[in-house]
């Protein structure tokens, strides 16, 4: 089955529009595609592969790294979400390509000396884009990429130590059950990560690629900010048959509880694979 949010819409211009507003606004998608095209290793690259680039927050991220040579290829499946990346992030150096990730290896003609996926690999079928990154990866190459807490099962220890009351997601469903008589599904019962560590290593070993590094970290943040990422219609709550503009009323209601700058903190776990070098 396709993703949650993947059902509900990267390739619509309502989304790729306050996702892009979002990118401009606020620092996250920054900070977290710098933290990969950092780990990269970009120094001597001459192609470089932005894997579920949409709107290009991570393309600029690579783009300040590599030498003024390099190429990058943006790979999205969501054309909503590259047009706006188009108009807005003009840089000769840059390709965009509208494909799945999973077929990354029809689009692309190899040898690329790294790929980078910001906060979307969760997205696809892992094993398959994993075949596909090894497939386009010269040996050495790297494979940077990042798992959201949730999804990895991981939590920084500045997650517990920094909160100072309900996050916003309680509260929406909080106001959501007040106001609008909504049943919050039943608390789910220990269920496995979907993309934990270990899963992640298995994948990646399979499609022959090798874990260099991996590290969980803490991204710093508010509740203004949490408050304008979850506009963003693909990623509001809470799940069910609500509105987009009912969803914003809880929404706006929910973060009046709150104060904008309550400080936040996600986790990510950050993966650094690589293609092995060849064996002399
Ligand atoms: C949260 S955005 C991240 C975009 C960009 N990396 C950034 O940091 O701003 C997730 C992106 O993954 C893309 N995506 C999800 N599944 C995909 C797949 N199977 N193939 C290609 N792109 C995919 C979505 O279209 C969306 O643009």
């Amino acid at each position: 089955m396709a993703p949650l949010d993947a059902l509900l819409g990267w390739d619509e211009d309502t989304t790729a529009e306050a996702y892009a507003a979002f990118t401009r606004a606020f620092p996250m998608y920054a900070l977290t595609s710098r933290d990969l095209a950092r780990r990269a290793d970009l120094t001597d690259s001459g192609l470089v592969v932005d894997l579920c680039g949409g709107a290009g927050a991570t393309a600029e991220a690579i783009l300040e790294l590599a030498p003024t040579d390099a190429q990058v290829v943006s790979l999205d499946n969501a054309a909503a979400m590259q047009r706006v990346g188009r108009r807005t992030l003009n840089d000769p150096r840059l390709t965009w390509v509208t494909a799945p990730a999973e077929d990354l290896a029809d689009h692309v003609p190899g040898a690329v000396d790294a790929v980078v996926c910001n906060s979307a690999i969760w997205k696809t079928d892992v094993p398959q884009a994993f075949v596909a990154v090894h497939q386009v990866l010269r040996p050495g190459g790297r494979f940077v990429f990042n798992v959201g807490g949730g999804f990895a099962g991981v939590r920084h220890p500045d997650e517990t130590s920094v909160r100072t009351g309900p996050s916003l997601n309680t509260l929406i469903h909080q106001v959501a059950a007040r106001d609008y008589g909504y049943t919050p599904p039943p608390p789910a019962p220990e269920a496995a990560p979907k993309l934990s560590l270990d899963t992640v290593a298995e994948h990646l070993s399979v499609a022959g690629l090798t874990v260099l590094d991996t590290e969980v970290v803490a991204q710093h943040s508010t509740m203004a900010e949490k408050k304008a990422w979850l506009s963003i219609p693909v990623f509001a709550r809470p799940d069910g048959e609500f509105t987009h503009a009912q969803r914003m009323d809880i929404l706006d209601r929910a973060y009046s509880l709150t104060t904008p700058d309550t400080p936040t903190v996600t986790s990510w776990l950050v993966v650094v694979a690589q293609r092995p070098k060849e064996q002399r």
